[in-house]
């Protein structure tokens, strides 16, 4: 036998020769629908390539300049970093350039933003560019939230107007949800309607998403709770007396671990993961809650429902089936494991009766 340096023969070393891109992904998942134009595919090329141009910056800011503030604020009056806007402007430009979005509503815009330009593209886009940004500069996890929706045929040509009215549906009418959270390393978590979820991570050098978390299934139940407790003086006393008892849960029984990051992505990522709850309930600080029901709550609870979670708002409505009266329209936010979003409901039953 030769003798090669101890390395295994060609063939049997442990190198994955057969990796699923996300670009390779779609194309498949697009062979199961014949009549599929793979205009949604290009569509989420552009997303992608969005997502990594995203992750290259918040991973230079410090080196170039981009951390602070960008001295304006947006649609709801937070503040905006200089890395909000050009997420934002990253996202837009890649919207526009993929000739399928013809309407998009972006966290970072007062109003929707329709390209003309595209009369006959039929995706409607939804985004948070970068989630969590208070804590960009701390280098902390953020994130970008999408959601897409397919518009009717008849707002499509050059003769058609869309309007900001045919993006106030539900989640049950998206076609197609995610986030990317900017970590350790970029995780692209993707899910399709009634398809289950399914997890990639930009491998730098390749500059490629590829699938490191298929089927991503979220554990029925785990002792972690993540809300920002600093708010509980504003709380319900169904919401105080639920967090209350996670802390405190009898003779013999173990309490819950807290783990808040701050960052909804974040946050999010890690109970898909590990399991448990994350909430941002409405208060009497804020009493539609904190998070946009259009493109944080839906497409976060869509992601969630498919892989086996619950979310619902503070009055226990299915936060997928909210429907928005105007584009940044908020909601108090419960989602994660089945039986720890359950005990939420039971707890607030017992209030309300
Ligand atoms: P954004 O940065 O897009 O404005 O979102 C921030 C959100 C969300 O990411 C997070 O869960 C929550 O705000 C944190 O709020 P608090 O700082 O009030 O805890
Ligand atoms: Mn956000
Ligand atoms: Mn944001």
């Amino acid at each position: 036998m030769a003798n090669n340096g101890g390395a295994p023969p060609v063939g049997q070393e442990n190198i994955n020769t057969d990796i699923v891109t996300l670009s390779r992904f779609f194309t498949e998942e697009q062979t199961k629908y014949p009549e599929a134009s793979g205009d949604f595919t290009l569509l989420c090329h552009a997303l992608q390539f969005s997502f990594k141009s995203i992750a290259y910056y918040i991973r230079r800011a410090s080196l170039i300049n981009l951390t602070g503030l960008a001295g304006s604020s947006n649609t709801t009056g937070d503040d905006q970093k200089k890395l909000d806007v050009i997420g934002n402007d990253i996202f837009i430009s890649a919207m526009r350039g993929s000739g399928k979005c013809r309407i998009l509503v972006s966290e970072e815009e007062e109003k929707v933003i329709k390209f003309d330009e595209h009369p006959n593209a039929r995706y409607a886009v939804v985004c948070d560019p970068i989630d969590g940004s208070s804590n960009l500069d701390a280098g902390v996890s953020v994130g970008t939230i999408f959601g897409i929706f397919q518009l009717p045929d008849e707002v499509l040509g050059p003769n058609k107007t869309v309007e900001e009215k045919h993006l106030l549906h539900p989640g049950t009418s998206l076609i197609a949800s995610g986030f990317t959270m900017y970590g350790a390393s970029a995780q692209l978590v993707v899910t399709m309607r009634g398809g289950g979820v399914n997890g990639f991570t930009l491998e730098n050098s390749l500059g490629e998403f590829i699938l490191t978390h298929p089927n991503m299934q979220l554990p029925a139940k785990r002792d972690i709770y993540s809300v920002n407790e600093g708010n509980s003086m504003y709380w319900d006393e169904w919401c105080n007396e639920y967090f209350h008892s996670l802390k405190h849960p009898g003779e013999g029984k173990k309490p819950y671990s807290a783990r808040y990051i701050g960052s909804m992505v974040a946050d999010a990522y890690r109970t898909l993961l590990y399991g448990g709850i994350f909430a941002y309930p409405a208060d009497s600080k804020s009493p539609k809650g904190k998070l946009r029901i259009l493109y944080e709550c839906a497409p976060m609870a869509m992601v969630f429902e498919n892989a086996g979670g619950l979310a619902v708002n503070s009055h226990m409505q299915r936060l997928m089936e909210l429907v928005p009266e105007h584009i940044h329209d908020k909601s108090g936010v419960f989602l994660g494991s089945r039986d720890e979003v359950q005990k939420v409901i039971d707890t607030y039953n017992k209030y309300k009766k």
